[in-house]
């Protein structure tokens, strides 16, 4: 049978790393067990009603054509108005490109401003998509190890240890996924000067600002003097509006380089779907409510979770002051043996808390730490008892 090459740049491409133990984890689950799956990337609750029902308008007034490939200008402006709104920073719709979710957004941004043999740096812990859209471009992971007395929170120091002669840009993520890490404004402007300095493009995740906690901000690095110009900021609807599923991301920046990746868009996929469009703009410039009504959800959770998780014996974790997730270190439990199986990496005990006690977290190797995991708390409070309650019981063992 003929066997096809594939192109190098997907024969090299990493599957997720957390495929393994989210196929063994549906498994499972599909054997009728009760696992208490704490891998969720997504809000457990529905998207509001009246997001909804704007997309049930869309349809039955018969928005369902192509629209702009950029997006409808009704959703620009209201992603112009959102960004306004959330940092001050002040856009017009040229600057604007929707796109098919956030994902998406940063795919678009990521090849437009990576050639070949560049060199981007990505701090670490990373979100698993970032050092492979990178390698996708032909560009350089240069990865920037955080100093462990900073607590997960990105430096300018950090940063200084990693630049190379032929990095070109930065990718930030504040709020942190994995870590739940936030810069703070004196760390921001300090990273915002060496990107000045050195004349690094800089993409910044935004997709957890809205989920912020302890009365923290989260603040763009576009709304520093000298940086709107060299900042693709990176949002959407899926964390703050439970929209998931609707595939909507957007990206806001110098309108030279929204029009390269407009054009990157226009001959890959097109318009995101119409009908998303109406809703995210209704999700945008509609009631605020529910935003923070899961926010404080999340919250309640989120300190539930780290009073428990600080004291059970071999874990160790920072109070994270955004997004949904923890970000654990087992290293305290590296060489122990539980039930007969030696513990080394998070791998190990993920794969032992699954197959021993029906839960479900995600080992870091992927997000570049092998020995730290991240567990969500975008659950219920009764699964989350239940979940951590499996994990103690399991380590005192
Ligand atoms: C840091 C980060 N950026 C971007 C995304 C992608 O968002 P979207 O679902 O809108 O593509 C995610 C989703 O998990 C994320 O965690």
């Amino acid at each position: 049978m003929t066997q096809l090459v594939l192109a190098d740049r997907v024969a090299g491409l990493a599957p997720s790393p957390t495929m393994t133990l989210d196929a063994k984890t549906k498994a499972l689950m599909s054997q009728g067990l009760d696992v208490v799956n704490l891998t969720a990337g997504e809000p457990d609750f529905d998207t509001p009603q009246h997001i909804g029902e704007a997309a049930q308008e869309a349809i039955r007034h018969g928005d369902t054509r192509y629209t702009a490939v950029g997006g409808t200008a009704r959703l620009k402006a209201a992603i112009v108005d959102r960004i306004h709104e959330d940092t001050g920073l002040s856009y017009v719709p040229e600057d604007v490109l929707v796109s098919v979710g956030a994902k998406h957004s940063l795919y678009n941004a990521v090849l437009s401003l990576t050639n070949p043999g560049d060199g981007v740096l990505l701090p670490v812990p990373y979100w698993v998509t970032y050092p492979e859209q990178i390698r996708l471009a032909g560009g350089e992971v240069q990865l920037v190890n955080i100093l462990n007395e900073h607590q997960g929170v990105l430096t300018r120091g950090d940063l200084e240890r990693a630049i190379q002669p032929n990095s070109r840009g930065l990718i930030l993520n504040s709020p942190s996924n994995p870590s739940g890490a936030v810069v703070g404004r004196a760390n921001l402007e300090a990273i915002a000067a060496l990107a000045i300095e050195r004349d690094l493009w800089v993409i910044s995740d935004e997709i957890y600002a809205r989920l912020v906690y302890d009365g923290v901000k989260a603040l763009s690095i576009a709304s520093l003097p000298g940086m709107q110009e060299r900042t693709i900021l990176i949002n959407g609807v899926s964390k703050a509006y439970a929209m998931t599923g609707w595939r909507i991301g957007y990206a806001a920046g110098p309108s030279r380089v929204i029009k390269a990746m407009a054009n990157l868009q226009s001959q890959s996929t097109s318009n995101p779907t119409s009908i998303s469009q109406a809703a995210a703009e209704k999700a945008l410039i509609g009631p605020q409510e529910p935003v923070e009504e899961m926010r404080r959800e999340f919250d309640r959770r989120r300190r539930y979770a780290v009073s428990r998780v600080q004291s059970m014996p071999g874990l160790q974790c920072h109070e994270p002051k955004g997004a949904f997730y923890l970000w654990v270190s087992m290293e305290p439990a590296v060489g122990r043996t539980i039930r007969g199986r030696r513990v080394t990496t998070a791998d190990d005990l993920a794969l032992l808390w699954l197959e021993e006690a029906n839960v479900s977290v995600v080992p870091g190797s992927g997000f570049g730490v092998p020995d730290h995991f991240r567990m969500s708390y975008a659950t219920s409070m009764d699964r989350l008892t239940e979940g951590l309650d499996r994990m103690e019981q399991l380590l005192g063992e």
